[in-house]
């Protein structure tokens, strides 16, 4: 099978497209024939060496597939099953995924659209749902909204009911409108903390200044949860209950997203769709390190 290999930490130019040998199955594991997988920061930050790791690596967490192989142990899925999964080593045409990291896609559903979701839709489940515990009626506000992460935060915080503020540049406004963002801001012209107050949650993706300034727009004891980086006790105020938390997958969020996604209630926002070469999965990274990817980068293997 061929596979995106990084030989040594670098730039773009590490990514390249090899000939290796597709995994070998386990018994409680299934094979999954790669329709789509998504670039995530944190593969442009493995590709430069930040976590170390052992060479050669092969970097990517999302699939969207279709099941090719089954182990002996796996009781829940069949080939032919089409899936959308957290998985590793997915700039691959072929994946071995953990049956308890998937789950099964409606005919309906795109795979493009499925990449989408894995990382970075239970990243915004986690944020919102299981730390902020957002309610009906809440103030929130969602930093980054037009990002990977942010586009789906900001439609999950409205399926709970909530009034969202999301912030995004001046050429993302309307794309957080259209997520159903309820006040828009362009962080380059307006500072959210001279314009919001008395908020119960912020959602942090951005960290630094954004992070201390959010303090200030929450109410007291309101709630802060970042992917950004641990809040600074020093600043905290107002007995904000603030946190920092690090992606893990969660078989029970993937399963609420792939119904919000079957029933159309969620819209995973591409930004661009790669093929799976080696020009365009290092176009991708490109795209991704600039921060301003303006939603998803998926990469389609068919
Ligand atoms: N802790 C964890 O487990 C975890 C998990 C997933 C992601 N992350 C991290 O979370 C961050 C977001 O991830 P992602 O996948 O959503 O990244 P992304 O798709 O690259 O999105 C980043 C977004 O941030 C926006 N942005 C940049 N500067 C901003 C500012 N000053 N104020 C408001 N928005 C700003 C950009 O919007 P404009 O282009 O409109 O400026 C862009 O849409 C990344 O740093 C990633 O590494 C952490």
């Amino acid at each position: 099978m061929r596979a995106i290999v990084i030989e040594e930490f670098g730039g773009v130019e590490q990514l390249t497209l090899k000939e290796v040998d597709k995994p070998v199955l386990k018994p409680n594991r299934m094979l999954v024939e790669q329709y789509a997988t998504s670039v995530n920061p944190i593969d442009v930050k493995r590709r430069k060496g930040s976590f170390g790791g052992k060479l050669p690596m092969i970097v990517g967490g999302d699939v969207a597939g279709v099941v090719t192989e089954v182990g002996d142990d796996v009781t829940d899925f069949q080939i032919g099953d089409r899936v959308m999964a957290n998985g590793a080593k997915t700039y691959a045409e072929i994946v071995s995924v953990n049956p308890d990291r998937a789950v099964k896609l409606a005919d309906t559903v795109a795979f493009e659209h499925a990449a989408a979701l894995p990382l970075a839709g239970q990243t915004a489940y986690e944020a919102i749902v299981t730390r902020a515990k957002v309610e009906s009626g809440d103030r929130v506000l969602v930093h980054g909204g037009s990002g990977g992460v942010g586009s789906i935060a900001v439609q999950i915080a409205k399926l709970k009911g909530a009034w969202v503020a999301s912030t995004a540049s001046g050429e993302n406004q309307e794309l957080l409108e259209s997520l159903g963002a309820d006040r828009p801001i362009n962080y380059k012209e307006e500072k959210f903390e001279d314009s919001l107050s008395d908020l119960d949650v912020v959602f942090d993706t951005i960290g630094g200044d954004v992070q201390k300034n959010s303090f200030r727009v929450l109410k007291e004891k309101g709630r802060l949860v970042s992917i950004a980086e641990e809040p600074d006790k020093d600043l905290q105020i107002k007995q904000v209950d603030a946190s920092y938390f690090s992606f893990s997958p969660k078989k029970e969020s993937l399963e609420e997203l792939n119904r919000w996604l079957t029933d159309s209630q969620l819209q995973p926002v591409i930004s661009h769709v790669y093929s799976f070469t080696e020009e365009e999965v290092r176009e991708a990274h490109k795209v991704s390190e600039t921060g301003h990817a303006g939603g998803k980068l998926i990469i389609t293997f068919k």
